[in-house]
């Protein structure tokens, strides 16, 4: 798409970048990804897999289930013993009876025509010397059978089995569908079906389209698994990484505290089958080339649902904490010979993960948290002296906890400060020039938790929401030599399964639609630079907001070029001059690639019906020997480069 110039004129804002002063350098971890398993993000989201509740080992055993004939839930002598529940599916005595399952995947499941599935279950046959056999089939909602496969069970030990269906019809609401069709019986866990085009190809795979929006923002860090479900309602279900390691089908299943946290949205199915676990995040940040960025329990149990002290660990059991996070750092980075370097190398990854951030504690406050986080930071930085720790700022941008925590991070000296804020729009725009005179003494900025909330809108991801980020990003990049991270929050959202919006990319079991706030962060995610330049009006002040401009200036070295990023926040085009001084006499400059999202509209979303609504598209601007002319469009973010 381009977007065309105004033909009417309008006034004219100078700016000059001086080219003599090359600033800070801007971290490659600059702009991210945070990945939390809220509104269906992981199970029945990024994780491909499409059974819910596979392994029956939910609190409600069948929970996701229904049966017919003659089903028994078991437990003894189960072949997986961290998910102890298994099934028996026995001859229903009739041969006109039928015994079988059911499941109804995350709110459906999505198949597409012609599209391979991998079914697999492990079964074994029971008390029978006879070949046992079960059909497997996909249906719609008419109850017709749109891809089928028979598969046979002839071990009496448990054992993996596995077929591949071809699905016949697109379908957005399937269900899986298990006929036993033998006269004896059968036991079967762990029954699992994921479409064999996974992102990467990984059979425990990621969902193709999910995975490659994320790879496609280009993050420089990955944050996870939470957010709140690090630290768990009460500590016995808060995010331990160790269980989430290891085969898949011994995982043991965890509540996840979305299910319940709001009761107006109310998901009691909501589960975190672990499989997609720490070892699956370290890949899948390697391969969109992000720092993994783990964030660990300290010890506190989330603090909004808990004032009793004593659902936390006292200081003096924090023990086994610490030792998960130096376990953790072994894990991700040490030698194959060991203890927890042998577990990767086992899971298929012998070469280390280059682990070198690691977050202790979500959206922590009060004297408790420096207390517990203080022995964390004594250990790591014992046995690791080079690792990056980071600490917390509590849950707002400011305020009685805010002030408070910043002075104790300066003191237990961690390298990152996590600052989380979901604010309005408005709060976005005044904010530009948040960090401008922020301490440059102290540890960094990571802007770990953002979005902007337009109330008005019930939270949408509209437009307005997203020209705001954009402003004040401006500050984030002018910044960029102390605020070293951002990621917005939270990632994505399953639509008909969600507890929390805005979020960045929006999916159903088939389609999946990016937000122009994805759009946002992947504008300044490709074109961060490697330094930040000043970019000032006439009188020397930073572009925050002053006649509705926000801008900012990098200069990429790898690509030897300048790249101006200004968002005009009202609704009259302008026209922008920006000055390139101090430049050699002989000097030659070009303009690059321009790019730029608009829309007249503020409240204009994008739908998975409608999901290029609001896309960038390309611009023009003009070069006159040192000046860079910009017709900036009302309410419009553009990227705009000046190559050398
Ligand atoms: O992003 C959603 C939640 O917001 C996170 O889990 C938490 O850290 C914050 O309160």
């Amino acid at each position: 798409m381009t977007f065309g110039q105004s033909a009417v004129a309008q006034q004219t804002y100078e700016f000059t970048l001086d080219t003599k002063k090359m600033g800070a350098p801007v971290q490659s971890t600059m702009y991210g990804l945070f990945f939390e398993d809220i509104n269906f993000g992981a199970d029945g989201g990024l994780y491909a897999e499409l059974v819910k509740n596979r392994s029956f080992d939910f609190p409600q055993e069948l929970m996701g289930w229904y049966t017919f004939g003659k089903v028994e839930v078991r437990k003894d002598n189960p072949p997986f013993d961290k998910n102890p529940n298994y099934l028996v599916l026995s001859n229903p005595g009739h041969a006109h009876k039928h015994t079988g399952i059911e499941n109804e995947g995350f709110r459906g499941m999505g198949f597409k025509k012609d599209a391979t599935y991998r079914f697999s279950v492990w079964a074994k046959k029971v008390n029978t010397t006879e070949e046992q056999k079960i059909r497997v089939e996909f249906i719609n909602p008419k109850d017709e059978i749109i891809g089928s496969q028979e598969l046979v069970i002839n071990s009496s030990d448990w054992q993996k089995h596995q077929v591949i269906i071809t699905a016949k019809a697109t379908e957005e609401k399937g269900r899986l569908r298990i006929f036993f069709t033998s006269k004896g019986a059968i036991a079967v866990d762990h029954v699992s079906l994921f479409p064999t085009d996974t992102y990467k190809g990984r059979e425990n795979g990621l969902r193709k389209d999910l995975a490659q929006a994320l790879t496609d923002i280009t993050p420089g860090i990955f944050r996870f698994p939470g957010g709140c479900i690090v630290e768990g309602t009460d500590l016995d279900t808060r995010y331990d990484w160790k269980k989430t390691i290891g085969p898949v089908e011994n995982r043991p299943v965890n509540e996840n505290r979305w299910h319940y946290t709001f009761p107006h949205r109310f998901f009691p199915d909501y589960y975190q089958s672990y499989g997609l676990g720490f070892y699956e995040y370290f890949l899948l940040s390697e391969d969109m080339g992000a720092e993994p960025l783990p964030v660990l329990s300290c010890g506190l149990a989330c603090q909004f649902q808990n004032e009793d002290q004593h659902a936390h660990v006292p200081v003096s059991d924090l023990a086994p904490y610490i030792q998960d996070a130096l376990d953790l750092i072994e894990f991700a980075n040490g030698p194959v010979t060991s203890t927890w370097g042998k577990v990767r190398a086992d899971m298929g990854h012998p070469e280390p993960f280059n682990l070198k951030f690691i977050g202790i504690g979500n959206e922590q406050w009060g004297e408790e948290y420096p207390e517990h986080l203080a022995p964390f930071v004594k250990e790591i930085r014992a046995k690791y002296p080079d690792m990056k720790i980071v600490g917390s700022s509590g849950p707002s941008a400011d305020g009685k906890q805010f002030d408070y925590l910043w002075p104790e991070m300066k003191r237990l000296k961690v390298d990152l400060v996590d600052e989380h804020y979901y604010k309005e729009p408005d709060w976005f725009f005044k904010n530009a020039a948040r960090y401008d005179n922020y301490d440059r003494k102290g540890p960094a900025v990571f802007a770990g938790e953002y979005a902007s909330h337009d109330h008005s809108t019930g939270k949408q991801n509209n437009f307005l929401s997203a020209l705001s980020e954009a402003a004040f990003m401006t500050g984030l990049e002018r910044n960029a030599d102390i605020v070293h991270m951002c990621t917005y929050a939270p990632l994505f959202a399953h639509v008909d399964a969600w507890q929390w919006c805005p979020d960045m990319i929006w999916f159903d079991n088939l389609r999946m639609m990016k937000t122009p706030n994805y759009y946002v962060q992947q504008l300044y995610a490709q074109n961060k630079g490697t330094n930040t330049m000043t970019l000032l009006w006439p009188d020397k002040k930073a572009v925050t907001g002053q006649d509705n401009l926000y801008a900012s200036a990098v200069y990429d070295k790898d690509q030897n070029c300048y790249i101006v990023k200004v968002a005009n926040t009202s609704t009259e085009a302008k026209n922008v001059k920006v000055t390139l001084t101090g430049t050699k006499k002989n000097a030659v400059f070009t303009v690059g690639d321009c790019i730029v999202i608009k829309n007249n509209n503020l409240k204009a979303i994008n739908t998975l019906d409608s999901p290029t609504n609001i896309i960038p598209g390309k611009t023009t601007a003009e070069i006159d020997g040192n000046i860079l002319n910009i017709q900036t469009q009302g309410q419009s973010f553009g990227v705009y480069k000046i190559k050398l």
